[in-house]
């Protein structure tokens, strides 16, 4: 195969977070984006003039042999249903977070694509980016120390303040622990290695909340999912991290991620951005120390990143970093809040899971290669 052969890019899901993987894409030369799609045509022809691509159906889409992996930015009730579309038609898929709603049906994309020789990627891919990278060298290089503990904090109002449609934040496969989660937790798996098992405990303190933006301001959405969530993971590799995630939180002063090692306490940036600083602090300094940053991909946001690795990984026969696998672990975790809150219980975690390789190796000239 041709080092240089571009890979083909049909897109699914032509709404909010769209135009940032279409912008992003424009850094990743490997990409060739054939055509986008939406279920609302109107939708799919907007997006594309505004990018000057090809606005297409589902079907053509699924059906144009130049498209070898298909990006899914449908919402997460619909992730995996157009997942197995994307398969049944032969194609590589990598979605958007959560993988699916339920551990089961997430299994069922990878189980279907495994036995077509076929690859699932999914999001996130900010722990790929220079901040989360950097971190990841830290703790590798033995300057952490043994990491005992952390934190992973995420807390807003509700996502119904700035997004236009956001009723599906409060649905069945919605909530903080689906929508953010993915972030901390795939972070955290980068950062430490596979989940062990998990506590916590939830509520839903509102049966149902009001919109805030444009254009649905003023009508009341039903929330069927927790909306606020605290809970405990035990990683294999030994470390205790309290989570929370929130929508129920007006304001706060916590930081998104801390990790405590024998030697160091390690501040690790916002998992949600692909840049940030990284800090460290030994227990005689009284002052946080910033690490500076060598890596690529800390500038700006690159969400698309996970997608020209895994365009790359297919090209030249090696595994890609934000994978299915990695993302079945994490959406175990996530089901395993719900069912430790709700059976008050300890849920041990059984899918396995490699770290995924530190993007150096793949970096050629400071971009990734
Ligand atoms: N909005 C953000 O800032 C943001 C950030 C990161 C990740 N995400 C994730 O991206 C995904 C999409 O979020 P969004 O905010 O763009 O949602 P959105 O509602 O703005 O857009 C989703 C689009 O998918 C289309 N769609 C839904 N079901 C479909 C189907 N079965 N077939 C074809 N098209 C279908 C809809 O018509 C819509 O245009 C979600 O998984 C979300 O968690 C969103």
């Amino acid at each position: 195969m041709g080092a240089e052969r571009r890979v083909g890019i049909g897109i699914i899901g032509c709404g909010n977070i769209s135009s940032q993987y279409l912008k992003a894409m424009r850094d990743f030369p490997v990409l060739e984006i054939i055509a986008v799609a939406d279920m609302k045509p109107e939708v799919a022809e907007r997006k594309a003039a505004e990018f000057g691509l090809a606005a297409v159906t589902v079907d053509a889409l699924l059906a144009d042999p130049r498209v070898e992996i298909v990006v899914n930015l449908t919402i997460p009730r619909a992730h995996v249903e157009v997942g197995l579309r994307v398969v049944a038609a032969g194609k590589h898929v990598y979605g958007e977070k959560p993988l699916g709603i339920s551990f089961a049906e997430g299994r069922r994309l990878l189980d279907t694509a495994r036995a077509k020789g076929l690859r699932v990627g999914s999001a996130p891919d900010t722990f790929l980016g220079g901040g989360h990278q950097q971190a990841r060298i830290l703790i590798d290089s033995g300057a952490i120390g043994d990491i005992v503990g952390g934190t992973a904090f995420f807390a807003c109002p509700g996502h119904e303040r700035w997004h236009p449609d956001p009723a599906f934040y409060y649905d069945i496969g919605g909530g903080p622990v689906l929508d953010m989660g993915p972030y901390y937790i795939t972070d955290l798996v980068n950062l430490l290695g596979p989940v062990d098992s998990v506590m916590a405990m939830s509520a839903t303190p509102q049966a149902e909340r009001p919109i805030h933006s444009e254009p649905r301001k003023g009508q009341m959405m039903p929330v069927k999912v927790s909306t606020h969530v605290a809970g405990l993971l035990k990683f294999r590799s030994g470390p205790i991290i309290q989570v929370t995630l929130s929508f129920d939180v007006p304001g706060h002063a916590h930081l998104p991620f801390e990790l405590y090692g024998s030697r160091l306490s390690l501040l690790v940036p916002d998992p949600n951005m692909f840049g940030g600083e990284v800090k460290t602090r030994s227990a005689t300094e009284r002052e946080w120390t910033v690490s500076p940053c060598d890596q690529p991909y800390a500038d700006a946001n690159y969400r698309s990143l996970g997608v020209a690795d895994m365009a790359l990984a297919i090209r030249d026969g090696r595994p890609h970093r934000a994978s299915g696998d990695l993302a079945l672990h994490v959406l175990e975790v996530m089901e395993a809040f719900e069912t430790a809150s709700r059976e008050q219980r300890q849920v041990t975690i059984s899918t396995p899971v490699e770290r995924p390789e530190p993007l150096a190796s793949s970096i050629r000239d400071g971009r990734l290669a």
